[in-house]
């Protein structure tokens, strides 16, 4: 019934008559997939290689970040795990569905689940038909977004309204879930200051938590990004009519990007699922407003964030956490102690030191066999002179000029036991 690049999905009737969609995995389509991921790096490389302005990208970086994502949509499996998630996730609001997984006809290239009735949310003939309340269908689609992506902090990252059903009762069916984002904790607080930060047009604020997203190093220009910033956001902020915070989000990670600026990964994927989910909004409900949608809920957010419940739970757990350490410091103590004691505990050496130690060993070495060498010469020298019958050299005897040279080694070695073998 549907085809698409990786995958035909097919209506099917399990043995006792449930109806399932079966999504089957194209033959030999891994393969091709690795093909093609092997050209990319080879093409990245050579970009890297013979255009350095595009190095400020890192091509090959986002040939690895591609292939990652790729990949792993290949995985049913893990498919199938992440919609048992978004279920677990939607439980309560009866306005989404997720299909359920059939797992015993599920493999890394066969997904069973359960069938899904309605009509394309891009089709919008087959919704007028079905009577289904649009306006109201754009605002189920975005909340739920906005619930993945700064409640839950998993999200689905492919959001455009081909991958969603209308059902005749008009909800939202959701399917698809191969590439899906995460937002830690820590992400989902700063992302509701940055948002926060919009709604309240506060420049300073959205620039100041924008930039605790980003991975900086060496070659990023903070300084020409703050500036681009603050251009992006003049027009988003004091334009009669403003584009969305979707927007202003999406370019001003583009706009880091320009200036050696890096995201997290997942940060991105953010950034074109905001953009795709307001794409569905406008597509469902062309007057349909983002920024309007985005600020109670971010008000809602927020206010979730400081209620005292989360927090008393946040500490519960921190406070369980501190406890299972202090709980099992003794022992692991005891065992770093014993591990000390019996010498198991290594030492690490950076490559600096490890060169210097090589370095007085061979010179230790050299020293060694001089020493050999030089007192075996002068053995069989003494000895020779001898058999030829000089008794005399430099007008001194054998045996006196044998002392001579003991009491000079002697000091030599002397003066080398004494000096620090490192610094
Ligand atoms: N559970 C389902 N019930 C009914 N139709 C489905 C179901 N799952 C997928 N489909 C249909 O198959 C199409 C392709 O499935 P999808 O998971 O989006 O595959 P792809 O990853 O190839 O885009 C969907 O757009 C939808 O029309
Ligand atoms: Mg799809």
């Amino acid at each position: 019934m549907a085809a698409g690049s990786l995958s035909q999905v097919h209506r099917a009737l399990l043995i006792d008559g449930t109806e399932v969609a079966v999504k089957v995995q194209r033959p030999e389509i891994e393969k091709i997939i690795r093909q093609d991921i092997h050209l990319l790096y080879y093409l990245s490389r050579l970009a890297e290689r013979f255009i350095p302005e595009w190095n400020i990208y890192r091509p090959t970086r986002i040939v690895k970040e591609f292939a990652d994502w790729t990949l792993r949509e290949l995985d049913f499996e893990a498919e199938g795990h992440h919609a048992e998630r978004f279920r677990a996730i939607f439980k309560e609001n009866p306005n989404i569905h997720i299909p359920r997984v059939y797992w015993e006809w599920t493999t890394k290239r066969v997904l069973t689940m359960t069938f899904s009735h309605g009509v394309k949310a891009d089709d919008l003939a087959g919704m007028e038909a079905l009577g289904i309340d649009r306006k109201r269908l754009a605002s189920i689609g975005v909340d739920a977004f906005f619930e993945q992506f700064l409640t839950a902090g998993f999200f689905h990252a492919d959001p455009h309204p081909g991958n969603f059903f209308a059902t005749p009762e008009g909800s939202l069916c959701l399917h698809d879930f191969g590439m899906v984002g995460y937002l830690d904790e820590e992400a989902r607080r700063i992302l509701l200051h940055v948002l926060l930060a919009f709604v309240k047009k506060d420049m300073e604020g959205f620039t100041k938590h924008f930039l605790r997203l980003a991975l900086i190093d060496e070659r990023s220009d903070v300084g020409g990004f703050k500036k681009d910033l603050s251009n992006i956001l003049s027009e988003f902020f004091y334009s009669p009519h403003p584009p969305s915070a979707a927007r202003a989000f999406f370019r001003a990670i583009n706009q880091g990007a320009r200036n050696g600026i890096r995201f997290p990964s997942d940060l991105a994927l953010f950034g074109k699922a905001i953009l795709t989910t307001e794409g569905m909004g406008l597509l469902l409900y062309p007057e349909f407003d983002f920024n309007r949608e985005l600020e109670p809920f971010v008000q809602k957010a927020w206010q979730a964030y400081w209620s005292p419940r989360r927090l008393l739970r946040s500490v519960e757990t921190d406070l369980f956490d501190r406890l299972e350490l202090l709980k099992g410091l003794p022992d692991r103590v005891e065992k770093v102690l014993i591990k000390l004691e019996r010498g198991e505990i290594g030492v690490k050496l950076d490559a600096g030191d490890l060169h210097g130690i090589k370095q007085e060993f061979d010179r230790q070495n050299d020293l060694r066999i001089l020493g050999l060498v030089l007192t075996a010469i002068s053995v069989v020298t003494l000895g020779l002179f001898y058999l030829e019958g000089k008794r005399l050299l430099f007008g001194l005897s054998l045996s006196h000029l044998s002392a001579a040279l003991w009491g000079v080694l002697f000091v030599w070695f002397l003066s080398r036991l004494r000096q620090a073998p490192l610094p």
